[in-house]
């Protein structure tokens, strides 16, 4: 077998963010540019002799070629078994079930979630460890630091191997397993789902579109959803994954997947809509002319969860990420359970899913899941919404209506003003930084602000400490707004307004309207027309 060592030149900027090393494609088009990260997160790894690891991606440009080079230099890195989804596919909340399952030392990833594809697209290759989850902060910082001192990285010099058919080859002293990407997942599913109860809502003419956004979530959906569960043919469309996502943005939010948006708000809507992103890890839930929102789709599944039979022995407790709303924590006081507050990114919910704290948790970002992978998980979350439709009867505008009734409602939305300059945010935030103790008391917009504060967690389990992860603006009037730079762009800075009001008692009001005030708050108090030069955002969801 030819071993080769290769020299190499460091890159100074493979610094991984909130999601794993994300970037341009032309970007890792330079040469070893690949070969230098692969190695280095490797590197990191002094335990990896004849251990497992998992490879795949949710199939965009560069997905075969890459998880080609992440084989070859894993077999000349002296791992034992390589698990490779077919077609170098395998979904994020796939891949975190595989490491899991097959006691993996952990994954090679790669997504740019739901960002563009294509050649001039993103890409992005992410490390998960054993338990299946992101890489804590501290590996990544590890491989970075790696990445900035590397002088060579090993590869085996063989041939491309058939990623199309599923066997084992072996490759020097590694055995690369080509697997079903979708057979392991589906498996659990069956498990954490009452999949009987669904076959009946199909077999008694339920109607649903999934939309896979021509994405990875695809042949996942058409197995499970028409395969397994009786759906229609046709249920699911976009479902062939493309390499440029057919040219769209895999973001399942209305204005990206504004078709099934428009057909679940229209006359022949189905009795249920979703979609799922780029790697199957985000998910959007229409009900008959309904939006759910992710904030208010958490709460709602944290509430029935007790009928599916992985969570018939009820919730140790519940998370949501900070600028998520408020809504899951109403369900966790009546439940009796524990509601935690994670800063964004979904490596924050690792500690408490490992310690049991929580079996639930969510993210406005349209990100849901449980204790079953360590990443969060676009179809078992339409999966988790079916299962509760077939147990309760109801219809799922009705169940969201039924739940305001009880709760009240978390009236919420986002505003993005996304590719601006990097010093004009920066100085947003520090302004808003230095008036946060002038700011209580002030009204603004007819609004009196109760507390202002730079969120700062502490982790509940291991202690440690994560400063200046958003500002919070809380109001009199049961408002809120929250400021935070986006970690995941790839060009500029993305300011992020979270703006959410309560409203124990007016359900049916159109949100734009509750919440002109809190826009108007938020915009005055951090003053983002003068920062940002922009008016209005660029992207309402
Ligand atoms: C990724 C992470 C999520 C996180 C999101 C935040 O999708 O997986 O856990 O919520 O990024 O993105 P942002 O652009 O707001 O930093
Ligand atoms: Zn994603």
């Amino acid at each position: 077998m030819a071993l080769k060592t290769v020299p190499t030149t460091a890159f100074p900027d493979q610094k991984p963010g909130t999601s794993g090393l994300r970037k341009k494609v032309p970007v890792f088009r330079q040469p070893n540019y690949v070969e230098n990260f692969v190695q280095a997160t490797f590197d990191t790894l002094p335990d990896r002799a004849g251990q497992t690891l998992v490879i795949g991606g949710d199939g965009r440009f560069l997905n075969r070629e890459v998880v080609q080079v992440a084989i070859k230099i894993a077999a000349a890195n002296g791992f034992g078994r390589l698990l490779v989804g077919r077609g170098g596919l395998l979904s994020t909340p796939a891949a975190s079930c595989v490491i899991r399952k097959y006691g993996a030392i952990g994954g090679i990833v790669l997504s740019a979630s739901h960002n563009p594809g294509g050649p001039d697209g993103d890409f992005g290759i992410k490390f998960n460890a054993k338990n299946g989850g992101p890489a804590p902060e501290s590996v990544t910082a590890a491989i970075f630091e790696r990445a900035k001192g590397i002088t060579q990285y090993r590869i085996l010099d063989v041939p491309d191997l058939d990623l199309d058919r599923i066997g084992e080859t072996t490759l020097g002293d590694t055995v690369v397993a080509v697997i079903d990407p979708v057979a392991d997942y589906a498996a659990l599913m069956a498990e954490l789902i009452d999949f009987d109860a669904i076959r009946r809502l199909f077999a008694g003419g339920f109607r649903m579109r999934f939309d896979a956004m021509s994405a990875v979530t695809g042949p996942y959906a058409k197995a499970i959803l028409e395969g397994e569960l009786g759906a229609a043919p046709g249920t699911v469309v976009n479902a062939e994954p493309k390499e440029d996502f057919g040219g769209h943005h895999p973001d399942p939010n209305p204005v990206h997947a504004k078709e099934l948006f428009d057909l679940l708000h229209g006359p022949d809507a189905p009795d249920f809509g979703a979609a799922s992103d780029g790697d199957g890890d985000r998910n959007m839930i229409v009900a008959p002319h309904l939006f759910v929102t992710p904030s208010d789709s958490l709460a709602i599944l944290a509430a029935h969860a007790q009928r599916a039979p992985g969570y018939a022995a009820g919730l140790a407790g519940l998370a949501r990420s900070m600028p998520t709303s408020r809504a899951a924590d109403r369900v966790a006081k009546k439940l009796g359970i524990q509601a935690y507050e994670t800063p964004t990114g979904w490596k924050f919910f690792g500690n408490l899913l490992d310690a049991g704290l929580i079996t639930l948790c969510g993210e406005e970002s349209a990100g849901t899941g449980s204790n079953h992978v360590r990443e969060k998980d676009g179809l078992w979350a339409v999966l988790l919404w079916l299962n509760i439709l077939a147990a309760t009867g109801e219809r799922a505008d009705a169940l969201v209506r039924a739940h305001w009734a009880e709760f009240g409602r978390d009236y919420y939305t986002r505003h993005d003003y996304e590719e601006v300059e990097s010093a004009a945010t920066e100085a947003l935030m520090q302004s808003l930084r230095d008036r946060l103790a002038d700011l209580p008391g002030q009204a603004f917009a007819g609004l009196t602000v109760a507390s202002a504060d730079d969120f700062r967690y502490v982790d509940p389990v291991d202690g440690s400490v994560t400063e200046r992860q958003g500002i919070r603006i809380a109001f009199a009037e049961d408002a809120r707004v929250v400021y935070r730079l986006s970690g995941t762009g790839t060009q500029g800075a993305t300011l992020r307004v979270y703006l959410e009001r309560y409203d124990r008692d007016r359900h049916d009001r159109d949100p734009a309207e509750v919440l002109s005030p809190v826009v108007a708050a938020a915009r005055a108090i951090a003053d983002i027309a003068g920062h940002t030069g922009r008016a209005e955002p660029s992207v309402v969801t």
